[in-house]
């Protein structure tokens, strides 16, 4: 559903489980820089009505999963550390040419989005099924639901706003470039790491 070409590797979840403190800031920082896409999106592209509307409510909800996290950081005895360096979107944003019209700029920015909360979505399956810790597994299922959601939204307005046809090939084509990168991935205790 998600179209993702490569799945995550399931011995993942076992280097995550080792790890909890460091998955848990990682996880907290992805939650605020959704945060922050949301708002960027809203500066960037203020002419977009019903964008600006459903990101105003993205803020809110995304931001309300980072305190979730932050809950259960504090809730096991520890202080949230620094941002971790997210290598993953660092390479997945090099993808699409810089430039182009406004239209095409807002398109590669909402398949970025779609990307990145597809890939998470997938994570926080893996994690809410193989975790030992009940508690943390249905943790991630609940935030696994509103991420797929998310996913759909993201490349929803991608469709709508850019020429459909030309926007499925360039998913496509981001689709092949995010699995070769996640081949080098899945060995460390980050979200998308
Ligand atoms: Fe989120
Ligand atoms: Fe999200």
């Amino acid at each position: 559903m998600l179209g993702l070409k490569l799945p995550t590797d399931p011995r993942w979840v076992n280097i995550v489980e080792k790890n909890i403190e460091e998955i848990l800031t990682d996880h907290a920082f992805c939650e605020q820089k959704a945060t922050s896409t949301a708002i960027s999106l809203i500066v960037s592209f203020p002419e977009y009505t019903e964008l600006v509307q459903e990101m105003t409510a993205l803020v809110k909800e995304e931001m309300s999963h980072f305190k979730m996290v932050h809950d259960k950081i504090i809730e096991r005895g520890w202080v949230l550390g620094r941002d971790r360096r997210d290598d993953y979107v660092i390479q997945l944003v090099r993808f699409f040419p810089k430039g182009g019209s406004r239209t095409t700029q807002l398109v590669h920015r909402l398949l970025y989005a779609a990307l990145i909360e597809a890939r998470s979505c997938e994570r926080f399956r893996l994690l809410s099924e193989a975790l030992q810790d009940k508690e943390l597994a249905t943790f991630y299922r609940n935030l696994m639901v509103s991420e797929a959601n998310h996913y759909t939204m993201f490349l929803g307005f991608a469709r709508k706003y850019g020429n459909k046809k030309e926007v499925d090939a360039k998913w496509q084509q981001l689709l092949e470039y995010e699995a070769e990168i996640m081949s080098n991935l899945g060995n460390t205790e980050a979200i998308h790491g």
